[in-house]
């Protein structure tokens, strides 16, 4: 079963081969779809026929969203939280822990229920690939069974054991990283393919971040790393000596942080919605991208420091407030975050390409900054199915 898709007003490619500049850009465009893959992208005119034909009208057709850095699999929320840091509280890892209560006590059909329910959100607003982290178990068995729910919906799993030290082992911090490094990584890793740690003051130093990195290198879980969040800290530099796929948060940078970032095949990937729902100076794009950094833009979503599902909010944010030009942030939002994944068959629309493919109700994808807050997803393909 093939879809041509015409009137394509403005495509972004994300090919420099096939279009103008970075996105790749062309204008009157078609794309076919044949299956769950890209078959053809060119001019409007030259478009081969298909079993099906779609009138984007003229609109703009980007690749669906890779949201690569998500906290998904939680019950509750942290309302209370949010509201006594909009008074002025300071926002701390510690209230992961609350998070982390509800989630122990809620069935695996609850969680499944709330995962399903925030995946529908995100597809709602173009996203079309998520990354799915635990972290709200802290033990064997809940870590497992968050893993394994979020198997059920998503390749991109990553075991994140070391969030925060399990309140049992408030006073054994070290037999807790023995239990993320043993025992709890035995369970986890059939059903990951990363190992992430939060890398802070008030969850895991250098050490046991590393501790935890390579214990999950030699279960076959590619690292990942939540770096320099809440400070200056050796995060990023720990993710660029293992080979991290992506060092996330990125907001505390040293020059030599900088440097090594843009010296790597780590990707810098920055959360906008911790920085806005913490009231944190943002991270420096600007300076990241001077420097020759990749970078990538995410959601963060989770219950206590981003509680959104919206790349198109990260995306008008990153602009206002990062330095980012709209083309900078919606690539970071597409191949950044395909980058970040180490996957080369989303986050692009060329043949070969999964179809993932994002329409949106305006004339270009500068309008997802230029129209802040405004729903523009017009319709979305997921593997070549119409989803919305
Ligand atoms: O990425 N930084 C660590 N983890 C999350 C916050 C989790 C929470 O507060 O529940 C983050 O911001
Ligand atoms: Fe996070």
């Amino acid at each position: 079963m093939s879809t041509l898709i015409s009137n394509i007003g403005s495509l972004v490619t994300n090919d420099p081969a096939l279009g103008e500049g970075p996105l790749g850009l062309l204008a009157d465009a078609a794309v076919v779809v044949d299956g769950d893959r890209v078959a053809w992208v060119g001019p409007g005119p030259a478009a081969p026929a298909a079993d099906e034909a779609v009138d984007a009208g003229g609109r703009a057709l980007l690749p669906g969203f890779v949201d690569s850095h998500a906290h998904l699999v939680f019950a509750g929320d942290r309302t209370a939280e949010f509201n006594a840091r909009m008074s002025g509280l300071a926002y701390g890892a510690g209230g992961i822990r609350t998070t982390v209560a509800a989630t122990r006590a809620a069935s695996d059909a609850e969680l499944n229920a709330n995962l399903t329910r925030y995946l529908a959100e995100m597809l709602r607003q173009g996203t079309t690939t998520v990354e799915v982290k635990s972290g709200y178990g802290l033990s064997t068995a809940d870590e497992a069974r968050s893993l394994r729910i979020a198997a059920g919906h998503t390749e991109e799993t990553t075991y994140l054991g070391a969030h925060v030290v399990a309140p049992e082992y408030a006073d054994d911090p070290a037999g807790y990283v023995e239990l993320v490094t043993g025992e709890m990584l035995a369970a986890c890793a059939p059903y990951a393919r990363w190992v992430d740690v939060f890398c802070e003051r008030g969850a895991f130093d250098g050490d046991q971040a590393r501790a935890v990195l390579t214990a999950g290198l030699a279960q076959g879980l590619q690292p990942r790393v939540h770096a320099n969040q809440l400070g200056h800290g050796p995060g990023v530099q720990l993710a660029v000596e293992l080979g991290a796929a992506s060092a996330d948060h990125c907001t505390h940078l040293t020059d030599a942080d900088v440097a090594a970032l843009a010296g790597s095949t780590t990707v810098a990937t920055l959360l906008p919605g911790a920085e806005f729902s913490t009231r944190a100076p943002y991270p420096d794009a600007r300076r990241l991208l001077d420097a020759g950094a990749a970078v990538a833009l995410s959601t963060d979503c989770n219950p206590g420091s981003s509680f959104t599902s919206s790349m198109p909010f990260c995306v008008a944010v990153a602009v206002r407030e990062m330095g980012m030009t709209p083309d900078e942030a919606v690539h970071a939002a597409t191949a950044g975050g395909a980058l970040a994944l180490r996957r080369t068959d989303v986050g692009r629309i060329a043949p070969g390409a999964r179809a993932d493919l994002h329409l949106l109700d305006a004339p270009s994808h500068v309008h997802l900054a230029y129209r802040p807050g405004v729903p523009l997803t017009a319709a979305v393909w997921q593997g070549g199915v119409r989803k919305v």
